[in-house]
């Protein structure tokens, strides 16, 4: 496919989306939400990839979504389009998703990051929901999974006062996952990425799946799913290549089996 507003690239079993609109800070207009729901469905379709890594600019994961192309809008315009709607291929990815964040992550950017599975920031990152001083408020899920993410009071505070937070403070919260220095951030998304990609893909989505289980239903509930998907995995030949190996001492082989 031909992409205007995204790089995509495969780096062995990791497929690699950089939003890539850097004179505007990799805003996100209704082109690239389109193209990166493109990339990302089918790395999601191609079972050579076992996860993905969403990486933006130096300066900018992404500013936002596109002021310019909404400043004009009316509520029908934004009701049809249903622009949040249009996230839902990102969101109905099974395979995990890395953000690599360097420099500003704001309103639709820290949202996209809020969307993605496993956060890692440079030193330079700032998320923030600048939403109210635009006049209107987060609309990519931010009062949602933000609100999850880093707890009620710190929410508040970022969603009402509209300033940003660095990356040390982002991963104090519990928004960030890990915390690298700029020239080690690609690698280490890779790298991360990479990792996952090597274990048993059941297994790998199953673990996601269950994780997700916990932000949305109460704990005795939870259990129980992760109590099934549990068992279910003793019914796939990677379990038992993992265990094998493990015992004879060896590195597993998994085959996705
Ligand atoms: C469109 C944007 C943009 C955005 C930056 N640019 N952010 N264009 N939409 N969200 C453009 C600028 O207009 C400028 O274009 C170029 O990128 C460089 O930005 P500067 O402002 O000149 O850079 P700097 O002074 O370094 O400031 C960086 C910044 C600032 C602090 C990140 O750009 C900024 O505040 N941006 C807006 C952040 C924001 O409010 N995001 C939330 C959007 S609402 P030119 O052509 O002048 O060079 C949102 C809602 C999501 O995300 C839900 C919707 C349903």
């Amino acid at each position: 496919a031909a992409y205007e507003t995204i790089l995509v690239e495969t780096r062995g079993a990791v497929g690699l989306v950089t939003l890539n609109r850097p004179k505007a800070l990799n805003a996100l207009n209704a082109r690239l939400i389109g193209e990166l729901g493109d990339a990302i469905q089918a790395f999601e379709a191609d079972e050579a990839i076992g996860a993905v890594v969403i990486a933006g600019g130096e300066k900018a994961f992404a500013a936002g979504a596109d002021i310019t192309e909404m400043a004009s809008k009316s509520f029908t315009d934004v009701y049809f389009a249903d622009l949040g709607g249009a996230w839902g291929r990102l969101v109905a990815c099974r395979k995990p998703r890395i953000a690599a964040v360097s420099g500003y992550a704001l309103g639709g950017g820290a949202e996209l990051a809020q969307m993605c599975d496993v956060v890692i920031a440079s030193e330079t990152a700032k998320f923030g929901q600048p939403e109210i001083t635009l006049g209107i408020i987060p609309g990519f899920g931010g009062t949602q999974r933000l609100t999850r993410a880093i707890g009620k009071a710190k929410a508040m505070d970022l969603i009402l006062t509209g300033r940003m937070m660095d990356a040390e403070e982002a991963e104090r919260s519990g928004l960030v996952s890990r915390v690298v220095p700029g020239d080690r951030l690609l690698d280490e998304a890779l790298s991360a990425a990479a990792k996952i990609a090597s274990f048993s893909r059941a297994a790998v989505l199953a673990a996601k799946e269950a994780v997700e289980v916990a932000h949305e239903t109460g704990l005795s509930e939870g259990v129980r799913f992760e109590r099934r998907a549990f068992q279910a995995l003793f019914a796939t030949e990677d379990q038992k290549e993992g265990m094998v190996a493990f015992v004879e001492k060896r590195k597993p082989a998994f085959r996705n089996r």
